[in-house]
């Protein structure tokens, strides 16, 4: 199999494509097939040239972590979540997510993400089960991986200056619910960063790994706090 990475050596430095050959497990996923290519001291490319390692990034490897979001074959995806099996056609491409500074390779940096909670001071702190009815779904929210993959198909994100998209939209629905006092505050920056930008295509919900049903995050919310929509952020 042909496997194209979309590459780039530094944060200022141009990407470029290149092929390598694959000839490793067809039941890999797309993280295994990273591995397996990075394995060799003597990295080569489908041309034969000397090259170096893919630079990617993984801790769980079992789709609990989020940092090896990646868009493959056009489809933003977790790598180690992605099985070859599961990809049309005999070619796999790779490229990091659009929406974020690329540092090396397929790393990007996220960081803006958790950069608006906190300049929002959305912030969930310590564990505290609510008593309310809504404990199932606040259960379904705070398993947002920050992996970006919503914010990657969002017609609405660009930079995340401005409209800070799903993920931000959960956790304000997540401290809503577990800090009461907070709900004013929460609903002036969740009405700037996000109910007055958010146009509802719902491709967050589709892509979520993690399967959060974001639509009823906002709902809740919506009927907690009653958000100002298009709300003065200062
Ligand atoms: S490595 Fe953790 S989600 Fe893929």
């Amino acid at each position: 199999m042909k496997v194209k990475v979309l590459r780039q050596q530094s944060p200022a430095s141009e990407p470029y494509w290149e092929t390598f050959d694959y000839d490793g497990p067809a039941e890999n996923t797309v993280a295994g097939v990273l591995d397996y290519l990075n394995y060799h001291d003597d990295m080569v490319n489908a041309a034969g040239g000397r090259t170096a390692r893919i630079g990617w990034e993984c801790s769980c490897l079992q789709g609990v972590c989020g940092a090896c979001a990646m868009v493959v074959n056009g489809t933003p995806a977790l790598a180690c979540e992605t099985f070859l099996k599961e990809l049309r056609g005999g070619e796999l491409t790779i490229r990091p997510l659009r929406k974020f500074p690329v540092v090396h390779d397929l790393v990007v940096d996220r960081s803006s993400i958790q950069e608006n909670l906190k300049q929002t001071d959305v912030y969930v702190g310590e564990y505290k089960p609510g008593a309310d009815a809504d404990h199932a779904h606040q259960y379904l929210a705070a398993k947002c991986l920050k992996c970006g993959l919503c914010l990657e198909v969002c017609p609405n994100y660009s930079d995340g200056k401005r409209f800070f998209g799903a993920a931000f939209a959960n956790d304000c629905y997540l401290v809503s619910a577990r800090n009461r006092e907070k709900a004013k505050e929460i609903r002036k920056a969740y009405g700037a960063h996000f109910a007055a930008g958010c146009s509802k295509s719902l491709s967050c919900a589709e892509v979520c790994p993690m399967k959060i049903p974001t639509l009823a995050s906002m709902a809740k919310l919506n009927r907690r706090t009653k958000p100002v929509v298009g709300g003065d952020t200062k």
